[in-house]
C-alpha cells in the first residue's frame, strides 16, 4: 500500500468530525466503513465498493449541491488526474466547510499537490500546513478562514458544452471524461473500417451495446438505425455527456446505464463496439482490457459480432483466445489495431442465443 493510501486510511479510520470524503478512481479501500464520513464519487465501481463494505457513499458527477453550505468540519480528497476537477473540488471545498474547517488534500508531487495546497489556502482564505509523507507524497491541511478568497479557475466543471466536432455531429462533453475535448482517434478508425469489418453499412441495425461509451462517439455513428440502443459507462461525467448527445440526435428511446465493465447488462446484443480503457487513475490497468473482453464474451449474442480498437501494444487477439472462437485483427495501423470477435465460447457451449 502506498504512503498516501496508508495516510488517507488512518484520517478516514480516525476521525469522529463531521467528513466529507470525494474519492475518484485512484482509491486503494482498506478500512473499515466510519459512521461519520459522507463519501461522494463519480465511478460506480469505486462507489459500490465502498457500500459493499458499509459506507455511506454516493455515486455522481461530483454534484455537492445538495449538502448543506458550512456543514462540514473536514473534507478528504486524493487530488484527482484532471486539474479542472481538482480545482472544483476545492472552489466547493469553501462552500462547504465551516470556519475553522479542514481541507486535507493528498498526493504527489508530480501531481501537481503542492500547487493545489497553495490554490487551496488562497480560496479559503485560511492557513496552510504541508507534511512530506515520503519522497514524492505530500498531505496538505488547509483551515478555512472567516471569508474565503478567490478559488482556482475550473472551466465551469459541471455544465456540459459543445466540445468537439465532425461533419456529422457536435459532440457536447465536460471536463471529467476521458479525452473530453476531442475525438479519439482510435474510436475514429474504428468508425470508418466498420462497415468492412462486419461486411454491412452505416447505421447498423438489430441490437448495439456501446461498451465504455463516454460521451457516445461510437453510438452516435453506429446506432441511427438500431432496434436497441444501450450505452454504458462507470463515470457519472460520461453518462450525462453520452445523454445529453444522444438526445440531441433524436435517440431518446436510447437506454444510457451505469455499470462497472457491463456487469449489471443483460446478455443479447448483436454488435458491441468498444473502445477499452486502459488507465486507471495515474496507473495502467492491464486487467481492464480482460473485463471488458470478459463482459462481451457474456453480453454478445451468439450470431453477433463484438468490435474492439485498442492500442496497438495490447495483446487484444491473446487475451479474447479462450472467450472467443473467431478472432480476426482486420487492420493493424501501426498505433491501433481493430479486431472483430465473434463466436462467444461460452455461450456457444451453453447453447443460449
Ligand atoms: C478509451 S475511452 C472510450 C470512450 C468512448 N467509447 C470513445 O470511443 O470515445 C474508455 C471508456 O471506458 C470507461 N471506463 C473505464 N473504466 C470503466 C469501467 N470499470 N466500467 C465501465 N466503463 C469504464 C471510461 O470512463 C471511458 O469512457
Amino acid at each position: 500500500m502506498d504512503l498516501l493510501t496508508t495516510e488517507l486510511n488512518t484520517r478516514l479510520h480516525n476521525t469522529r468530525a463531521s467528513t466529507l470524503w470525494l474519492v475518484d478512481e485512484n482509491i486503494q479501500l482498506d478500512t473499515a466503513a466510519n459512521p461519520t464520513v459522507h463519501v461522494v464519487g463519480n465511478r460506480l465501481d469505486v462507489i459500490e465498493r465502498l457500500q459493499q463494505h458499509g459506507w455511506q457513499a454516493a455515486f455522481s458527477d461530483f454534484d455537492l449541491s445538495g449538502l448543506a453550505a458550512g456543514g462540514f468540519d473536514q473534507i478528504l480528497y486524493r487530488v484527482s488526474k484532471e486539474k479542472p476537477v481538482v480545482h472544483y473540488l476545492i472552489s466547493e471545498a469553501q462552500r462547504l466547510l465551516r470556519p475553522d474547517g479542514q481541507l486535507v488534500l493528498l498526493g504527489d508531487k508530480g501531481e501537481g499537490i503542492r500547487t493545489y495546497a497553495k490554490k487551496a489556502a488562497e480560496c479559503l482564505g485560511g492557513s496552510r500546513q504541508e507534511q512530506k509523507l515520503g519522497k514524492e507524497s505530500w498531505c496538505a491541511e488547509i483551515t478555512r478562514g472567516l471569508t474565503g478568497g478567490s478559488c482556482p479557475e475550473h472551466q465551469c466543471y459541471p455544465e456540459l458544452r459543445p466540445a468537439c466536432e465532425d461533419t456529422r455531429h457536435t459532440y457536447w462533453s465536460k471536463p471529467g471524461l476521458f479525452g473530453w475535448n476531442k475525438i479519439d482517434r482510435g474510436s475514429a478508425l474504428l468508425i470508418e473500417h466498420l462497415p468492412n469489418m462486419l461486411d454491412t453499412t452505416l447505421p447498423l441495425s438489430g441490437s448495439v451495446l456501446d461498451l465504455g461509451c463516454g460521451f457516445g462517439y461510437l453510438a452516435l455513428n453506429v446506432a441511427g438505425g438500431a432496434t436497441r440502443l444501450v450505452c454504458s459507462d462507470n463515470n457519472a461525467a460520461a453518462l450525462r455527456a453520452c445523454r445529453h448527445n444522444l438526445d440531441q440526435a433524436g435517440l431518446t428511446q436510447a437506454e444510457v446505464l451505469a455499470a462497472n465493465a457491463g456487469d449489471r447488462l443483460t446478455p443479447g446484443f448483436d454488435t458491441i463496439v468498444c473502445n477499452p480503457p486502459f488507465h486507471s487513475g495515474f496507473s495502467v490497468d492491464g486487467d481492464l482490457t480482460d473485463r471488458f473482453l470478459a463482459a462481451s464474451q457474456r453480453l454478445l449474442a451468439v450470431n453477433g459480432s463484438a468490435c474492439f480498437v485498442v492500442n496497438q501494444h495490447i495483446p487484444l487477439e491473446r487475451k479474447a483466445a479462450g472467450l472467443f472462437a473467431d478472432i480476426h485483427t482486420c487492420l493493424d495501423s501501426g498505433q491501433f489495431k481493430l479486431v472483430r470477435l465473434r463466436q462467444p465460447i461460452n455461450l456457444q457451449s451453453q447453447g443460449y442465443s
